[in-house]
């Protein structure tokens, strides 16, 4: 008996976030306030969201503790952290736009911590030049969501939880809507709608040790590539250098860089504060050689330069890997990350809550006591869809993507809270983005019942076959692969073995076997989101196999150094006609000549304001 696309439960949007992070509620929020019916798909609950684990901060020019800050410096820190790689034009938007979206959050009910004179706090944070990091305690990813959801359930948007979003539909070129899946019932749903704006965060869990939580599995960068649209520096993942390696049910949780920006050191297993030799040339100028400099800092002391242990995470979590690889690591893994002996325990308790509990209830460890063991843990894709930056639209009408699903942002390396900011920034982007592409629309597209059916009957393909694989299997082969052969060091044999392998493991998906019925069924799940994982495992490491440098997260040992001739271009991955990834070097757009004079400055000419004084303001 055939499907009956009429008898399938379906809704009907003028636009449909997909994705509940903080990048898709700000998105949905923008939709809903220009007037726009939005849906927002979530497949978990509200509230569980990769934002949360960006707990430290939000960077934002607010200038409240350090009066010399202001976009321009923002955005050169942006763009030294992310190797100068970074779309210029994003770049400057994040800088500009973020201390509006942070007061606009503040407005919106936001408790963010205060300055003795009332005003938002800063923390320092690695690769930023000042206190910069608007922040609640150490979990301000949660007060961002928190928010967000307050202020949105109030704007009519329709939420539908517990969805898992299959594929894209398209009336020709145009996106139609999304074909899903209640992860319940297991019954699809087609969800109607002109536009779309993928807030799908990446794709953490194609490794073993991530601070990303299930629902990581890069299904909107698969969607997204299979829909036509292209994915871009996918090469870039960061390894955030301090997850918790101990005890092993909770390793790779993430363990806030607030704790170093509020005055943590990292030693090794010999007592070594090892970070002082691994200071790159480029730094070196505005950071402290020596523990007594590193104490000035702490101790507040003016023109005091920053520890070594807030050099951008590239440069931190490969410190780390080198030690333990050295044999100097602590006796689980990892290195020490000490608090207790740079703060008081009240101190430590008021500013990092959330690490005191997590320690205590998860690892019996006092953080006010004791120090932590830590070690790099895969946090963040830089890379992800290619978008425009001031749309976020993608190459296919009507397809949007913002957050980490969005590419360009950050370039080789995402400096540490410029993810909060960035979902706030560029969320609101996408949203009036939509509403602008749907103003120019002259008749609604519409996807056409084959292509719907196909959607369904491919997803129910694990559920129908008499036999075959184990999904959680392959999925732990495929974290074993990406770790051994993509992980936080590269060269060019391990990536080549690495791909060799992926397209055995791509064979293995195909025919992996979900036992059981669509209800309630974990087990399908895996198998579907393994199709994402494969799609997005196999670009990482074909632009990886490509990049023959080294920069910002990118790490080649048979490429030490950048080179000059990659920072011309972009990997752009796409669907070829014959359904293979097609990897392109795609050359970059010179930035206008302010901006480039503001990212290459002398940092106190900028702060004097004597750098493209008339920069134009957006
Ligand atoms: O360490 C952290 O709190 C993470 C922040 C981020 O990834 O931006």
């Amino acid at each position: 008996m055939g499907m009956d696309v009429s008898e399938i439960q379906t809704f009907e949007h003028q636009v449909l976030v997909v994705g509940a992070g903080g990048a898709g509620l700000r998105a949905a929020i923008e939709c809903s306030a220009l007037g726009l019916n939005t849906g927002v798909l979530s497949k978990s609950l509200l509230g569980k969201a990769h934002t949360v684990m960006a707990e430290g901060g939000m960077a934002a020019a607010l200038g409240n503790v350090s009066a010399k800050d202001s976009w321009k410096v923002h955005f050169r820190d942006t763009m030294r952290g992310g190797k100068f790689l970074n779309v210029w034009r994003m770049a400057e938007l994040h800088a500009k736009q973020a201390p509006a979206r942070v007061r606009e959050l503040e407005e919106w009910g936001a408790v963010f911590d205060r300055t003795k004179d009332g005003l938002i706090n800063q923390r320092n944070f690695g690769g930023h030049r000042h206190p910069r990091l608007a922040h609640t305690g150490d979990r301000t990813g949660l007060e961002l969501i928190r928010t967000l959801q307050d202020h949105g359930v109030h704007q009519g948007i329709h939420f539908h939880m517990e969805c898992t979003a299959l594929s894209l539909l398209k009336d020709g070129e145009r996106i139609a809507g999304v074909a899903a899946y209640w992860r319940d019932t297991g019954r699809f749903v087609l969800f109607r709608a002109p536009a779309v704006i993928l807030a799908t965060g990446g794709a953490g869990k194609a490794w073993k040790v991530t601070s990303n939580s299930w629902e990581y599995t890069g299904d909107g960068y698969a969607m997204a590539y299979e829909a036509g649209a292209e994915l871009m520096d996918l090469e870039f993942t960061q390894f955030h250098p301090t997850g918790m390696v101990w005890p092993p049910s909770v390793r790779g949780t993430l363990v806030t860089e607030g704790v170093r920006g509020e005055g943590g050191i990292l030693r090794n297993g010999k007592g070594e504060r090892f970070m002082f030799h691994y200071i790159p040339e480029k730094f070196a100028a505005e950071t402290a050689d020596s523990e007594r400099e590193a104490a000035e800092w702490l101790e507040g002391k003016p023109g005091a330069r920053r520890p070594p242990e807030l050099l951008t995470r590239d440069v931190v979590a490969r410190a780390i890997k080198a030690e333990v690889d050295a044999g100097r690591g602590s006796p689980n893994g990892g290195v020490f990350l000490d608090i207790a002996s740079q703060r008081t325990a009240e101190f430590i308790r008021r500013k990092l809550p959330s690490m005191y509990h997590q320690f205590k209830e998860l690892a019996e460890v006092n953080i006010t006591r004791e120090p932590m063991q830590v070690g790099p843990t895969l946090h963040y894709c830089m890379g992800g869809i290619r978008v425009d930056a001031e749309s976020q639209m993608t190459r296919v009408p009507g397809l949007f993507a913002c957050g980490e699903a969005g590419a360009g942002m950050h370039g080789a390396n995402r400096l540490g809270g410029n993810s909060l900011s960035d979902l706030i920034v560029f969320g609101k982007l996408a949203g009036a983005g939509a509403r602008k592409y749907l103003d120019g629309l002259s008749a609604t597209p519409r996807a056409d019942d084959e292509q719907i059916k196909a959607a369904f009957r491919r997803a129910t393909a694990p559920l129908n076959r008499d036999a075959g694989e184990n999904p959680y299997l392959v999925h732990e082969e495929l974290t074993r692969l990406m770790g051994q052969h993509v992980g936080i060091v590269r060269e060019r044999q391990e990536l080549s073995r690495g791909l060799e392998e992926l397209q055995a493991l791509k064979q293995r998906v195909k025919n992996v076997k979900a036992e059981g019925a669509s209800q309630y069924n974990p087990g399908w799940h895996e198998a579907l989101s393994l199709e994402s994982l494969v799609i997005c495992s196999e670009a990482v490491a074909l632009a990886a196999h490509l990049r023959e440098e080294s920069r910002g997260a990118h790490t080649r040992v048979d490429f030490e150094n950048e080179r000059p001739e990659w920072l011309k271009y972009n990997i752009v991955i796409s669907r070829g006609p014959d359904g293979q990834p097609q990897v392109e070097k795609v050359e970059r757009k010179p930035p206008p000549d302010y901006l480039r004079q503001i990212a290459e400055a002398n940092v106190d000419e900028l702060e004097a304001g004597k750098v493209a004084a008339d920069a134009p303001e957006d």
